[in-house]
């Protein structure tokens, strides 16, 4: 396992990370040495995470909160400052997905949660970060977009307005933070398994995937754990996929012209 020696110590908040994918990170930086920070909108899931740290024999702060509420927000970023540190590593996890609506069901108020969440939440938390992060010299924002930035999912106009929004706001808040040492990236996870989907769901899923599964939490670790180190210290403004090469086809892989079939004396190696 690479080792990030830079992240010994870093103060890194992660918003979300009562379950899923954030949660995953949350640990991985936690194992690799860093103080993090646990934020969840459900204080009992963030209390979760921050026990799972500790059995590990880490250690973590637990910060609830809701990312789309500025003074909730506000409030998060002073106990983290006052309990451990100046925030180095802002991971703006947190995310709604649903619920999934065709435009004919949609209302402005689903309309408005979603972007309030997604949109909002990466703005305020950032923007919270960000003058500390200046004064220090340095700093790291990583964001999260979607798979439905670049091609849409049926019945998800607001997420994935959402998501495209985050990639363009990735884009021009690097721009914006590059002169004062802090790097702005996202990461777009493709199909991760977040919700414990059985057997015959995951294979499904797997059947449209490049490499042939679905993904788990911890594909993502590796990735956010590269943007947030010093490894990547001149990586800014981009956005890398996490998706198993779900973006990187055209055709479905049931469609694929040549299957693995094809060639026999490579059978046993698929
Ligand atoms: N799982 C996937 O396949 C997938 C694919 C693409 C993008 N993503 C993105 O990854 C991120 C995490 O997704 P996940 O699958 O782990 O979801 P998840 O639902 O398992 O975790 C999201 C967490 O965010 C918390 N949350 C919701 N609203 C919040 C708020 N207002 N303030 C603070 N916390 C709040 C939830 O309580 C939950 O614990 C999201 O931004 C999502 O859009 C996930």
């Amino acid at each position: 396992m690479p080792t990030y020696h830079d992240l010994d110590s870093k103060v890194t908040l992660v918003t979300g990370a009562g379950s899923g994918i954030g949660q995953a990170i949350a640990i991985r930086f936690a194992e690799h040495g860093a103080q993090v920070a646990v934020n969840d909108v459900d204080p009992d899931l963030a209390s979760a995470t921050v026990e799972r740290i500790v059995d590990l024999g880490g250690s973590a702060l637990a910060v609830p909160g809701d990312v789309s509420n500025s003074a909730e927000v506000n409030e998060m970023f002073t106990a983290v400052e006052s309990e451990i540190g100046t925030v180095q590593v802002l991971i703006n996890n947190a995310g709604l997905v649903g619920p999934m609506l065709h435009f004919f069901e949609a209302d402005e108020a689903w309309w408005r949660k979603i972007i309030d969440v997604n949109l909002t939440g990466h703005f305020l938390c950032a923007h919270r970060a960000a003058r500390p992060m200046a004064h220090a010299g340095s700093g790291v924002i990583i964001n999260m977009s979607s798979g439905g930035a670049t091609r849409a999912h049926r019945a998800f106009t607001a997420y994935d307005a959402t998501k495209g929004g985050i990639e363009a706001f990735t884009r021009a808040l690097a721009l914006d933070l590059a002169p004062y040492g802090i790097r702005v990236n996202a990461l777009m996870p493709g199909s991760i398994d977040t919700s414990g989907l059985d057997a015959a769901q995951r294979s499904l899923r797997g059947e449209n995937i490049p490499m042939g599964r679905i993904g788990e939490p911890a594909d993502m670790t590796g990735p956010a754990l590269f943007l947030a180190s010093e490894e990547s210290g001149y990586v800014t403004g981009d956005v890398i996929k996490v998706d198993g090469g779900m973006l990187a086809q055209q055709r479905s892989a049931t469609v694929d012209i040549k299957p693995p079939s094809d060639f026999p004396d490579l059978e046993d190696l698929t």
